[in-house]
């Protein structure tokens, strides 16, 4: 019989891309090729990286290549490839510049690694999800937007902080697009066992709400360039661990509704069972009015921009 690793890529070796490769690598979840634009770059890295496993003591066979046909084979391709806004730039060039990136990584994708499960990170994340499902014409369940894990993430920090208790107990909940309009969830956010609407008053619970819908901003302000990578990295990478290992834990994730909280053709942040066919199953939340009300509002928010989208590009 033979046995293989699974094969892992990572498109974009700028910030997010190497954190990634190097979790996945510590982690052991496969053998990872990491690919940029930038000539001998995502060499440098994973040779790098690679130097560092005896160390680290880690088995994973990692590549570098300007090369996107190296693709090849992947079961999951996580795709961070794409450009920061830069002055003088709209909205509409930004949109269209990383739409042709992400269309070019996702045309090789489609030729070279057709049944590979797709890991967007690159913003719009709700926007470039939607386009790399149609781009690629792959079923749904092998199309998965990073966000809602980061998001999470950052609710459960802030939560801990503020309870003063261990970051492990907590099980935090935010719904919809990755943007203001995110739905962070008080009632669906528990400490062992316990919803923090029990444990917080009104007032810190609206202020660690607002400070989770402005995570990214406060990263972006603090490292005057760039914009965060630690936590994103982790974020996909359990994402990446809970497919190759079928794991099947129920992580937020970018997905199309078909109906699901009430929205048909809309990309949002749902909590999904992720396992070996990528999304295996979206949960549904009963969610009351305001709930309701706020992840309508989100998905307004993502509609629009999805139609911007559709028109800069003439879909
Ligand atoms: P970065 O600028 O450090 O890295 C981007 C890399 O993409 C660069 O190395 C660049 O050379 C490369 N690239 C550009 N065109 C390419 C192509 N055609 N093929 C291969 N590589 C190409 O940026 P960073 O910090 O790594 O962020 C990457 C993206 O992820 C950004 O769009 C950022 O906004 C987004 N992001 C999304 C998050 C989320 O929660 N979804 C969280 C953090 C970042
Ligand atoms: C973040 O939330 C920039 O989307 C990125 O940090």
């Amino acid at each position: 019989m033979a046995f293989s690793r699974p094969r892992l890529s990572v498109v974009g070796a700028g910030f997010v891309g190497s954190t990634v490769a190097q979790r996945m690598a510590d982690k052991e979840l496969g053998d990872i090729t990491l690919i940029d634009i930038v000539p001998d770059m995502p060499k440098g890295k994973a040779l790098d990286m690679f130097e560092s496993s005896p160390v680290e003591r880690f088995d994973a066979k990692i590549t570098g290549s300007n090369e996107i046909k190296d693709v090849k084979g992947s079961d999951v391709v996580v795709v961070t490839s794409g450009i920061a806004r830069k002055p003088g730039m709209s909205r509409d060039d930004l949109l269209k510049t990383n739409a042709g990136i992400v269309n070019g990584v996702i045309d090789a994708v489609k030729e070279h690694a057709p049944n590979a499960i797709l890991i967007m990170v690159t913003n719009p994340l709700d926007v470039m999800t939607f386009l790399a499902h149609k781009r690629s014409g792959f079923p749904k369940n092998r199309v998965l937007g990073m966000a809602g894990v980061l998001d999470s993430a950052r609710m459960a920090s802030f939560v801990a902080e503020a309870l003063n208790v261990s970051v492990k107990d907590i099980s935090p909940m935010v719904l919809g697009g990755h943007g203001d309009t995110m739905v962070p969830l008080p009632r669906y956010t528990t400490v062992s066992g316990i919803p923090i609407t029990d444990l917080l008053p009104q007032d810190k619970i609206d202020a660690i709400n607002k400070r989770t819908q402005n995570g990214g901003a406060e990263i972006v302000n603090l490292l005057k360039t760039g914009s965060a990578y630690y936590a994103p990295g982790s974020s996909v990478v359990a994402m990446v661990e809970s497919i190759v290992k079928d794991q099947r834990r129920i992580l937020p994730a970018c997905v199309l509704l078909e109906g699901e909280y009430g929205l048909k053709g809309s990309w949002q942040g749902v909590p999904c069972v992720l396992g070996r066919n990528g999304l295996e199953k979206i949960i549904e939340l009963k969610l009351n009015d305001a709930e309701k009300a706020l992840l309508a509002r989100s998905n307004e928010h993502v509609a629009k921009a999805i139609e911007e989208c559709k028109q800069v590009l003439g879909l």
